[in-house]
């Protein structure tokens, strides 16, 4: 059993994925939130598991449950997971956010409910911090991040340049345009770039399967 560990092709490597969408506060009863299930990132946390990584899995509001063994962090908000995302980074092997993280957040949260009062109501929104490009700021040359880019439109141009601006080494585009592809969806369709540009697409699959072929395009990197 040791000797099988060992020599899975992950084994000594640590790994870091974000799941799940994240709420924002309105008030003590509302928040601003997405339709992310979170069954692409706990599928990518299960394959590296498997694979022998050491997985630390922050994971926002989701009804899922890990298949493997994995340290799981729960949180809620862009910040809380920025928070557990940035420790965990420091030491981190391979690091994909799979999260859906909201791009604002009410600039004031009400400490109490909101009273419905006039017929239009005005809530004033800020942007949260970008997780992943921060912790591209942060990479070193031996770390490797993967990160994913939805789009509906003009999707190879808006992968590459997410790819290039936040200083990733792999995104994974999720088109929405895709037939069987999306949040709640079990299954997905993918295409995965690299640094220099180079593109593979893959057909309709279930999202474990999916993460397998993310989990292999990390391999690939690492040999
Ligand atoms: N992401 C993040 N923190 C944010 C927003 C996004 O870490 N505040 C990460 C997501 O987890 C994903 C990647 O950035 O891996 C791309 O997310 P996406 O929403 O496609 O892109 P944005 O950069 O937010 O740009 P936009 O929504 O305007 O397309
Ligand atoms: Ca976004």
């Amino acid at each position: 059993d040791e000797t099988l560990k060992r020599n899975a092709p992950l084994f000594g490597k640590k790994a870091l994925v974000t799941a799940g969408p994240t709420y924002e506060a309105i008030d003590p009863v509302r928040f601003i939130g997405n339709h992310s299930s979170g069954k692409m990132g706990f599928a990518v946390a299960d394959e590296l598991a498997n694979l022998g990584a050491e997985v630390t899995l922050v994971a926002g509001p989701s009804y899922q449950k890990a298949q493997s063994q994995l340290q799981r962090i729960d949180v809620t908000s862009a910040e809380e997971m920025f928070n557990a995302c940035s420790k965990v980074f420091t030491v981190a092997d391979i690091t994909v956010m799979c999260a859906a993280v909201a791009d604002y957040k009410p600039k004031i949260v009400a400490t109490q409910k909101i009273k419905k009062q006039d017929a239009n109501f005005n809530i004033e929104l800020e942007k949260t911090i970008d997780i992943l490009a921060t912790l591209g700021q942060r990479k070193n040359k031996s770390q490797i991040l993967v990160g994913f880019a939805l789009e509906t439109n003009d999707e190879a141009h808006y992968a590459k340049s997410k790819l290039q601006k936040k200083n990733l080494d792999l995104i994974v585009l999720n088109s929405l345009n895709d037939e069987g592809a999306g949040f709640k969806s079990d299954t997905n369709k993918i295409t995965i770039f690299n640094k220099a540009f180079e593109s593979t697409t893959f057909e309709v699959k279930n999202k474990t399967e999916v993460a397998k072929d993310i989990c292999n395009a990390i391999l690939k990197l690492l040999k």
